[in-house]
């Protein structure tokens, strides 16, 4: 993440997330860019107008879905990590848990109907996922191409 700039969000299902070499996480990754490439069609439409029932609706079922696909993903990333004893694991832990805070403030807001959805909202997802997946995920996709790990 840190000092890359995240290009803006495709519109389409064309991925810019590099190749981890583990088949399921590559799959993971694209699921999660398209859950960021819908949230953010979607708050940049609410960003325009005012804010009815059955956009609260959306906006709760859309974040809790990719928060639990989200959790499912970092697990899976750290059982693997875990499993092969990846040396950046403590670190790399450390990142999916300030993110995971990072959302669950979100959707507390979200829940108490607290929050304005502009335009630098809609980015949130696809800036971590981009910037994580392509510095932070890729070294651990080295780490597995040197062992000959391939799944
Ligand atoms: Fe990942
Ligand atoms: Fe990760």
């Amino acid at each position: 993440m840190l000092n890359q700039t995240a290009p803006p969000p495709p519109k389409s299902a064309h991925c810019l997330m590099s190749d981890v070499g583990i088949s399921l996480l590559n799959k993971q990754h694209l699921r999660l860019a398209s859950y960021a490439m819908e949230f953010n069609q979607l708050v940049e439409e609410l960003a325009t107008r005012e804010m009815e029932k059955k956009d609260w609706k959306h906006v709760d079922a859309l974040f809790s879905r990719i928060m639990l696909f989200v959790a499912t993903h970092f697990r899976d990333e750290e059982e693997m990590m875990q499993e092969h004893g990846f040396p950046g694991f403590a670190h790399h832990k450390k990142l999916h848990d300030k993110f995971v805070d990072e959302m669950a403030r979100v959707q507390s807001q979200i829940n108490n109907r607290k929050i304005a959805f502009t335009g630098k909202m809609s980015t949130l997802l696809w800036d971590f996922l981009y910037g994580h997946i392509n510095t932070e995920d890729s070294i651990y996709g080295d780490f597995y191409r040197e062992k000959g790990i391939d799944r």
